[in-house]
């Protein structure tokens, strides 16, 4: 089955009550295509969107901490409360240590939590599929937000990524990410063997959202 997540990350475009109706977008798209899309709002509007609209909702990171202090650190329980299902972890605008992935994907695993670990190259998708995440997602960070899509500049890295993480661990699946904003690119990412996108600008930044999220699946 074909994924979508859809990163919010701090755009204007999808902050406050906007994340709400973008992800209201998500829902509807989702419910016509039969494709599962997830959104990841930022924290401050976790609880916000999860409490109008009932799809997967993501947090763009989590911190391997439980209950203690741990001022300013994200605790996987507390977006569990707020409604979060999954997080991100590892994000290019937000890089971990490979010690700090594997804590925040236990903090996700022993709250029952999804859990999307983003690598930048080949080496680093082997490296998170040793780990056991329930998806990796290769995003050349030289293509995030120019809007030229991974499936078309840089097609071997989603094919090799793909290779490398069935080597360590067949049940993790590769997402890939940047610049994917098209009907044509999410095909491209299928047919090279993604198991669906992570993606954000193309659609968060659109003059409609809808219309974008309906042209992104208009091929599958
Ligand atoms: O997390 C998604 C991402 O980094 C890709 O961004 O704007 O190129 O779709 P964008």
């Amino acid at each position: 089955m074909v994924f979508i997540l859809l990163n919010y990350k701090t755009f204007d475009e999808g902050t406050g009550q906007k994340s709400v109706d973008i992800a209201r977008a998500c829902r509807d798209v989702s419910e016509s295509s039969g494709i599962e899309i997830a959104v990841a709002p930022q924290f401050a509007d976790l609880f916000r969107v999860s409490s109008s609209v009932d799809i997967p909702i993501f947090a763009q990171h989590v911190d391997g901490i439980g209950s203690g202090s741990n001022t300013g650190q994200v605790y996987a329980r507390c977006l569990r409360e707020a409604g979060a299902t999954g997080s991100l972890i590892n994000h290019s605008e937000k890089r971990m240590t490979l010690a700090d992935i594997e804590r925040s994907l236990l903090s996700l695993y022993e709250n029952r939590m999804r859990s999307v670990v983003c690598t930048n190259n080949v080496a680093t998708t082997a490296a998170a599929a040793a780990l056991s995440p329930d998806y990796v997602a290769i995003e050349p960070p030289e293509l995030i937000g120019t809007g030229v899509p991974v499936s078309k500049a840089n097609p071997g890295i989603i094919t090799d990524s793909v290779e490398a993480a069935r080597k360590i661990n067949k049940k993790v699946i590769v997402l890939c990410g940047a610049g994917i904003s098209k009907g044509e690119d999410l095909k491209a990412a299928i047919e090279l063997g993604a198991g669906g996108v992570l993606l954000a600008s193309g659609i968060i930044k659109a003059k409609d959202p809808k219309v974008a999220l309906e042209d992104l699946v208009s091929l599958i």
